[in-house]
């Protein structure tokens, strides 16, 4: 699939599968969610442009390598996007963090923006955009639409489990925003829920249901 960055790694494989388990703890689905993001988060910054820097080891002179440029700036989807932000920090510590809240319409499945904020100074930045679940696409077409209304031009998205027809749709209307996920999964059904999927993500997340 062009665009698309499936990260099977066995590490990924094996927290995914304990987080579908419908048996996972909320406690347990938290904490696999943390450390899957770091995973996640070390491939989508796999990439990054590096620039020289003169230095110096306790032993002798050398020349090291740091990031280049304005760093990065992680922007979850409300709310399930937020169990992906702590494992990101863990890795980029001085990333950014910007907001995007979307209600999916239980009905329509349509994507209604209540909430965004995000740093001045993002359209200098990488945006990566998190959300564990790719279902429709809706709410991810409407995150990114927004931040690209902000001048952002270099955007990426990340979550653990795209539906095929959410691929489909991201990639019609971003071709320009690659996609990582840990998994693609089989089809929607008819309440826009991924199948086998792992059920709703914010729920599983907070302990909601
Ligand atoms: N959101 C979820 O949390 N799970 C799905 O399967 C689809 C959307």
């Amino acid at each position: 699939m062009d665009g698309v960055t499936v990260i099977d790694h066995p590490l990924v494989r094996h927290k995914l599968t304990i987080m579908r388990r419908k048996e996972t703890s909320t406690a347990q689905f938290r904490r696999l969610l943390r450390e899957i993001a770091t995973l996640l988060c070390y491939e989508v910054t796999r990439d990054l442009p590096l620039q020289d820097t003169a230095m110096e080891t306790p032993v002798g002179p050398m020349t090291g390598q740091t990031i280049e440029g304005k760093k990065l700036v992680f922007v979850p989807i409300l709310r399930a996007g937020l169990g992906l932000v702590e494992g990101m920090l863990d890795l980029v510590p001085s990333a950014r963090v910007g907001h995007v809240g979307l209600y999916r319409d239980p009905e329509t499945l349509g994507a209604f923006e209540y909430y965004f904020r995000a740093p001045e100074d993002v359209a200098d930045r990488l945006c990566v955009v998190i959300d564990p679940m790719l279902a429709t696409a809706n709410t991810a077409v409407a995150a990114l639409d927004r931040l690209k209304e902000r001048g952002v031009d270099r955007l990426r998205f990340v979550c653990l489990v795209a539906s095929p027809e959410g691929i489909e749709r991201l990639r019609a209307f971003h071709p320009d925003v690659p996609i990582w996920t840990a998994a693609v999964d089989e089809r929607l059904n008819d309440h826009g829920y991924i199948v086998p999927g792992l059920g709703d993500a914010g729920d599983r997340l907070f302990g909601t249901r």
